[in-house]
């Protein structure tokens, strides 16, 4: 059965965090974080803002764009790195907050890929029976990141964004999609404390290991391997050749990654959804925020095959490829 995607909404919150504001935090400069990543400026959640209540307004304007009301819901699947707690899931604390009862509600931990293998799980629910899955990526790494650290504090922004997937009936929906992950690496990209390895202490604070840590160029060799083998695994899938995609949404992580990954599959960047510079990296979040934008600004059009790539940690990635 095809599945398609029926909505889409997104949300990210008012604070804008430029490249000059973190010039006088850390030892950075705009001309560093431009060249090096393609970042300008990202969104901060306000203190009050955790991850559900940004999920809840993507959600909300997820479901107005499918025209569907929070009765019609089937499942609720949240993709997230920064859960409100680590339990319940966020996922459950949206279903009680949008008013969809005793709908399957649970969250997905796979990092930036987190909102497509959401994407994969959404798809499989509709083919045994379930309908208008709503799956959100979301995330506000600037909660757990370090801005003593100008290594990783420069590079991530806050946002959430939701689609609702549901029975296709007609010639859009999902075509492919293709998955993987390699946890040999796990401690490249982490967040050491507050688990049941490192749980909270005074040391653990004092060692500030409840932030992200990466080895940025390691992980930045992979990613580049990696997105392209997602893509170029995606499109076989399909038998669809990469010069009938209309247009690449990459995941936001470095605008070298994307470049290099849209040079790898031949695919030229006028083809390309590029946020980065307004957005940073929004970990789940960037791909359905991508995703919305393109769509509001009238860059897809119907019929369009769209491509979706994204690595994380894990490490995870994978693709999926949707006739819009
Ligand atoms: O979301 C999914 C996973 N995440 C990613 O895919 C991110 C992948 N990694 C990257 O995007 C890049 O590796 C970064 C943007 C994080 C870093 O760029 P890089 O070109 O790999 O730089 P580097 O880590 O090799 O550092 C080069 C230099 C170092 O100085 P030395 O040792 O050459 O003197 C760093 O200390 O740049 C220095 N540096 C900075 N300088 C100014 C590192 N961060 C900064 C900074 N401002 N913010």
């Amino acid at each position: 059965m095809r599945v398609s995607i029926a909505g889409i909404g997104s949300y990210v919150p008012e604070k804008i965090l430029t490249n000059f504001d973190l010039e006088k935090i850390v030892e950075t400069s705009d001309e560093w974080i431009t060249t090096r990543s393609g970042i300008k400026e990202r969104h901060i959640a306000a203190d009050n803002q955790a991850t559900s209540d940004l999920s809840l307004i993507a959600a909300q304007r997820a479901l107005k764009s499918a025209c569907l009301k929070p009765k019609d819901i089937g499942a609720i699947i949240v993709a997230t790195a920064t859960p409100d707690m680590l339990f319940p899931s966020t996922a459950c604390l949206v279903q009680t907050r949008i008013g969809a009862p005793r709908v399957i509600a649970f969250d997905v931990s796979a990092g930036c890929t987190g909102f497509l293998y959401g994407l994969a799980i959404a798809e499989s629910f509709v083919n045994n029976g379930y309908d208008n899955i709503l799956v959100i990526g979301a995330d506000i790494l600037s909660k757990i990141t370090d801005y003593t650290d100008r290594t990783t504090c420069v590079l991530f922004g806050d946002g959430a964004g939701a689609a609702l997937i549901k029975k296709s009936d007609g010639e859009d929906g999902i075509l492919s999609s293709y998955f993987t992950a390699d946890g040999s690496s796990w401690n490249l990209l982490w967040q050491p404390g507050g688990g049941s390895r490192i749980p909270a202490t005074h040391e653990s604070v004092e060692k500030r290991l409840h932030y992200v840590k990466m080895q940025g160029n390691e992980v930045f060799k992979v990613a580049v391997r990696a997105m392209s083998e997602a893509a170029v695994k995606t499109l076989e899938k399909a038998k669809i050749p990469a010069s009938e995609v209309a247009l690449l949404i990459p995941h936001q992580a470095n605008i070298r990654i994307i470049e290099a990954s849209a040079k790898r599959l031949n695919i030229p960047m006028e083809k390309v959804l590029v946020n980065i510079d307004r957005h940073g990296n929004t970990s789940a979040a960037s791909i359905p925020i991508a995703l919305d934008q393109a769509i509001q600004e009238g860059r897809v059009h119907k019929g369009d095959l769209i491509l979706m790539i994204a690595f994380g940690a894990g490490f995870t990635w994978g693709g999926v490829l949707f006739r819009y």
